[in-house]
């Protein structure tokens, strides 16, 4: 397992330099749309890199960030709530989020369709998710995938048309656009 828990003061340094600038502009795309104050939850936070970059796109929304370890939660930024839980069993009332975000997380998780089914739980109708990951097809992206497996994490990489019919079978709308080894899915509740 990789050590999260100690590896905080790493991803503050250096996360910020590993997100490609089209990666945040699809960020900030994703939440042009959502409505003054809305509530985003950023889940598999890390130390909330995703908040930080959301809150530079737009800073009236209210923004949570949810993670396992301690050690990186510790490094959000003051105006971020946090949140010390898992994925698959999510601390919230239901339809209580406009947009949840997942960087470089879901292949993280232990069971996908069940953090899958808590995502949409806990997001309002026609709430928006984003998800930002590596396709295992492409060869830096096996390479990831192998080092991870390597050190023992779940690896649940999903190639981009796999994840697609996933959100789908969970009443999601799904559009997905690939940058090489890397996409993101910006999808809807319908
Ligand atoms: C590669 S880091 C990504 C952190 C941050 N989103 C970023 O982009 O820098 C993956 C994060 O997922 C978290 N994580 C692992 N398993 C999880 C789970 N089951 N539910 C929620 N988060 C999880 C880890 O603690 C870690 O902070």
């Amino acid at each position: 397992m990789i050590p999260f828990n100690r590896l905080g003061w790493i991803f503050k340094a250096f996360a910020p330099m590993i997100y490609p600038t089209y990666i945040r502009q699809s960020l900030c795309d994703f939440l042009q749309p959502l409505k003054k104050g809305a509530k985003v939850l950023d889940i598999g936070s890390g130390t909330g890199i995703l908040c930080e970059f959301s809150a530079r796109c737009r800073e009236d929304l209210q923004l949570e960030a949810l993670d396992p370890a301690r050690g990186m939660l510790k490094y959000a930024p003051s105006y971020v709530k946090t949140h010390e839980a898992y994925a698959e069993a999510l601390p919230f009332e239901s339809t209580l989020f406009d947009a949840i975000l997942l960087g470089e997380t879901l292949h993280h998780l232990n069971d996908v369709e069940k953090a899958i089914q808590e995502i949409r739980r806990v997001l309002r109708p026609d709430g928006r998710l984003y998800i930002y990951d590596f396709d295992p097809t492409e060869w830096i992206g096996n390479i990831i995938r192998k080092g991870e497996l390597f050190l023992g994490e779940p690896g649940n990489f999903f190639k981009p048309e796999e994840i697609k019919v996933v959100l789908e079978k969970y009443g999601f709308s799904v559009e997905i656009k690939q940058y090489g080894y890397r996409y993101t899915v910006s999808a809807r509740a319908v």
